[in-house]
């Protein structure tokens, strides 16, 4: 297992989302007030590009069909409406070293 920086803490204001790829991995980065978490960018109901999802009262929310996941721990709140269960997303171990969003892959 290896970090790589994928970005800066300042590039991200609160709620926002980047794809970002380091390793031959891309993830979804997300800030949500001073916490930050990296989780796969693909979701896992149709493969939507989650960097076009948003956060809402800490949940992010694909805007396809509005899954619903924990970016903590990319658990599913709620599946789409009427689409049975869906599969959690990967998440990744994450720190801010001077600045430094770093992914552990
Ligand atoms: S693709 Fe994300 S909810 Fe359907």
């Amino acid at each position: 297992m290896t970090w790589y920086k994928v970005g800066r803490e300042e590039s991200l204001k609160d709620g926002d989302l980047a794809k970002a790829s380091a390793g031959g991995h891309e993830v979804l980065i997300i800030r949500d007030g001073d916490k930050f978490y990296a989780t796969s960018h693909l979701c896992t109901h149709e493969e939507y590009d989650l960097a076009d999802a948003f956060l809402d009262d800490h949940q992010l929310i694909c805007p396809n069909h509005f899954a619903t996941f924990d970016p903590k721990d990319g658990s599913v709140i709620s599946p789409p409406e009427g689409a049975g269960d869906i599969s959690p997303l990967k998440t990744f171990s994450l720190k801010v070293e001077n600045g430094d969003i770093m992914v552990e892959f």
